[in-house]
C-alpha cells in the first residue's frame, strides 16, 4: 500500500533546520526557525517552568484522564491571561491543544463542522502551515494583502481593499500580535478598521496569538485580541505557550470558540470535545498543568513576567542594534524598520537568491523569504550579519 505515497512538499522552516544542522561551519549563524535563544544561544528552560514542574514531579498523585477538554483550569487561567475581563466566561468554549498548531487545526476543523464551504483567508505572506493546513483539509482559501515590499510595514490599503471583498461566512486569519513571519503588524486604530471591515462583511476572525509577550508586552501584546472578541459574536482563538512559557515540545496550546450566548457555547463546547476525541482524545496536560501552576501562583507568575519581559527587552535592544548597525554600515535608514517590527521575527525583504549567498558566503541562515529569527543574535553577531547584509547590497 505504501509505495503509492507520493512525496510531501517539504516545510521550507523544518527543512532550513536540518541544512543549518548538516553544515560543518563553526560560525555559522542560525536565524531559522523560531526559538527564543540567550546570549549564548541556548534555549534554557525558564525559572518559573523549572520550579512548576519540580512541584509536579513531587506533588502529582496520578496520572489518570483529565477530561476531552483538558483542564478547565489551563482554560480559565488563559481565557484570563488573553482577554481578562473582554467577554462573560460563558460565552467562551475552549479546549487544550497539542500546541498552537493544534489550535489551528482544530479550529478549521471546527469551521469545516459549522460551515463547510467557508473561505479562509489568509495573510500574504503568512506563516506557511497556515496554508499547508488549510489546503491538506480542502478547504477554499484566498490571500490578503498584508506586507509593503517597499516600507515593509503594513500594506494597509491592500489588507482593507482585499478583505472588503470577504463574503459573509468566510474565516479571516488573523495573527493577535507579532506578525509572523513579517514582524509588521497593524496599529491599534487600524485594527479597528479591520474590525469594522470584518464586521461590515459578516466574516469570522480566527485569531493566532502565538507570540502573546514578546512586542509590545503581555498586556498590550493582547489589546488587538481583546478588540476583536468585544466586536464578534462568533470568533475562534487559537493561543499558543510554546514561546511565552519556552514550553516548544510540550505542545502545550488552547482553542477559544467564542459564541453568541451560554446556550451556543455549551453547544460550541461539546463539539471542540468532540474534536478532541477524533483527532488524538485527550489532549496533553503536563504543559498545560505547568502553565496554569504558573498562572495561578502569584509568586511565579511574578518571576515568569519578570523572565519573559527580559526576554521581549533581549529582542528589542538586538533590533535597535542591527538597525544602528545597517544605518552606520550602509549610510541610509532603510533598515530602520527593523527597530519598528515587533516580535521574534522581521522580514528582511529580499530575493531568494540573495538569502542563498548569505547562507552560501556567511553561513547566516534565514527563511528563503528572507524571515530572520531576531533572537537568534547576539552582540557579537549583529554586526557581522549588518556587514554581510551592506556587502550583499540587500
Ligand atoms: C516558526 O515559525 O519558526 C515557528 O512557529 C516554528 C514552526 O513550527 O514553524
Amino acid at each position: 500500500m505504501f509505495e503509492t505515497l507520493k512525496p510531501q512538499p517539504a516545510d521550507k522552516i523544518l527543512s532550513l533546520m536540518q541544512t543549518y544542522k548538516a553544515d560543518p561551519r563553526t560560525d555559522k549563524i542560525d536565524l531559522g526557525v523560531g526559538v527564543y535563544k540567550d546570549a549564548s544561544g541556548n534555549t534554557p528552560v525558564m525559572r518559573a517552568v523549572k520550579e512548576a514542574e519540580r512541584r509536579l514531579v513531587a506533588d502529582q498523585t496520578t496520572k489518570a484522564y483529565v477530561g476531552l477538554a483538558g483542564d478547565p483550569a489551563f482554560a480559565d487561567a488563559m481565557i484570563d491571561l488573553l482577554l481578562a475581563d473582554t467577554l462573560p466566561r460563558d460565552r467562551i468554549a475552549a479546549i487544550a491543544t497539542p500546541g498552537g498548531t493544534g489550535a489551528i487545526r482544530q479550529a478549521l476543523e471546527m469551521v469545516k463542522l459549522a460551515a463547510p464551504a467557508a473561505t479562509v483567508w489568509i495573510s500574504n505572506p503568512s506563516w506557511p502551515n497556515h496554508a499547508s493546513i488549510v489546503n491538506y483539509l480542502k478547504m477554499p482559501k484566498r490571500e490578503y494583502r498584508y506586507f509593503d515590499e517597499a516600507t515593509r510595514g503594513v500594506d494597509f490599503d491592500g489588507l482593507i481593499a482585499d478583505l472588503g471583498t470577504a463574503a459573509a461566512g468566510d474565516v479571516v486569519l488573523l495573527h493577535g500580535c507579532c506578525h509572523n513571519p513579517t514582524g509588521a503588524n497593524p496599529t491599534l486604530d487600524q485594527w479597528d478598521r479591520i474590525i469594522a471591515t470584518l464586521q461590515d462583511r459578516g466574516a469570522v476572525p480566527l485569531v493566532d496569538v502565538a507570540y502573546q509577550g514578546f512586542g509590545d508586552g503581555l498586556e498590550e501584546d493582547a489589546q488587538a485580541t481583546r478588540r476583536i472578541a468585544a466586536a464578534f459574536p462568533n470568533l475562534m482563538i487559537a493561543a499558543s505557550c510554546s514561546k511565552n512559557f519556552g514550553i516548544y515540545r510540550e505542545r502545550t496550546g488552547i482553542l477559544m470558540g467564542i459564541a453568541a450566548d451560554a446556550a451556543e457555547a455549551t453547544l460550541t463546547q461539546a463539539n471542540l470535545n468532540f474534536l478532541n476525541r477524533q483527532n488524538y482524545s485527550f489532549p496533553p496536560d503536563h504543559g498545560a498543568r505547568v502553565v496554569t501552576t504558573i498562572l495561578t501562583d502569584p509568586t511565579l507568575r511574578a518571576d515568569w513576567e519578570a523572565e519573559l519581559e527580559q526576554t521581549r527587552s533581549s529582542m528589542l535592544t538586538l533590533r535597535r542594534q542591527l538597525a544602528d548597525e545597517l544605518r552606520q554600515r550602509t549610510n541610509d535608514d532603510r533598515f530602520d524598520f527593523i527597530a519598528d517590527h515587533r516580535g521574534m521575527f522581521s522580514r528582511l525583504g529580499t530575493t531568494e537568491d540573495k538569502v542563498g549567498a548569505l547562507r552560501a558566503d556567511h553561513g547566516i541562515y534565514m527563511v528563503s523569504d528572507s524571515r530572520m529569527n531576531i533572537a537568534g543574535l547576539n552582540a557579537t553577531t549583529v554586526p557581522i550579519l549588518a556587514q554581510a547584509i551592506a556587502d550583499a547590497d540587500i
